[in-house]
């Protein structure tokens, strides 16, 4: 069986100008390649760049020097609106602050990825959306406004809202922040059941000792460098 390269970077760096001068280097020559299928966790002190590393990845974010390839594709080479539909086609995002709209219900939250030019037809997204808020707990929140929810049962939404359009790249950071235990555990099955099911990647960020054994392999960020990988979670 040959192996899809989900991403690689080589030499990525990502530098931000400080206002008033001055330059924070968030990411400083990361390495990286993750295999189609894989469950990577991403861990490190506050501040060691993981979120950035996580928005580059996601296709949010393309900033940055060096090369970084998803699926093939170099990212810096897309324009704005080539970036939001690779996004949207490839990539379920998981915000360490959930952005829900809330404006919005739980299902029209979940629901969105679809509204940006989706080939699925309504009664399917509609269909998938009760689907997967069944999954994460929350089956009879449909038409609840989000500002009615707990911090963890809105993280339960984002992460349903991620993987309504099946992307093959899921990318969490901290998707069990707000979790208690079991919750967060019955959220890492079901990221473990769709990668059986789909062979979805997942890049995750964490500083949950349980989610990073949870992986396949942990890469430890310093100030913006990787440290450390290794095949097993400690
Ligand atoms: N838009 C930005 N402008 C300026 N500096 C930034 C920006 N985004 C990140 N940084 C800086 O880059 C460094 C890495 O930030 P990042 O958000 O990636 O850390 P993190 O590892 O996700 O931390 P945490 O665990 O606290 O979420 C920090 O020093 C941060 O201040
Ligand atoms: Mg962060």
């Amino acid at each position: 069986m040959t192996t899809t390269v989900a991403v690689a970077a080589r030499g990525l760096r990502r530098q931000f100008p400080l206002e008033g001068g001055g330059i924070v280097t968030a990411l400083d020559g990361v390495d990286l390649q993750i295999n189609a299928g894989e469950i990577v966790a991403i861990v490190g002190r506050s501040g060691a760049g993981k979120s950035t590393l996580l928005n580059l990845i996601g296709a949010i974010d393309r900033g940055y020097d060096g090369e970084l390839t998803v699926f093939g594709q170099e990212l810096r080479r897309l324009n704005e609106r080539q970036l939001a539909r690779f996004r949207n086609r490839q990539i379920g995002f998981v915000f360490q602050s959930f952005n829900l709209l809330p404006g919005l219900t739980v299902g029209d939250n979940v629901m969105l990825p679809a509204s940006f030019g989706a080939e699925m037809p309504d009664s399917m997204v509609r269909t998938r959306a009760h689907h997967l808020l069944d999954e994460v707990g929350l089956g009879d929140r449909f038409n609840q406004p989000p500002m009615q929810l707990s911090g963890g049962e809105r993280q339960r939404v984002a992460i349903a809202r991620a993987l309504l359009l099946e992307p093959p790249l899921l990318v969490c950071d901290e998707p069990t922040g707000s979790l208690d235990t079991a919750t967060a555990d019955q959220i890492l099955q079901l990221f473990q059941d769709i990668r059986q099911k789909r062979g979805t990647t997942l890049v995750l960020v964490t500083h949950d000792p349980a989610v990073a054994k949870s992986a396949d392999r942990l890469v430890r960020l310093e100030r913006g460098r990787i440290v450390g990988t290794t095949l097993e979670a400690p």
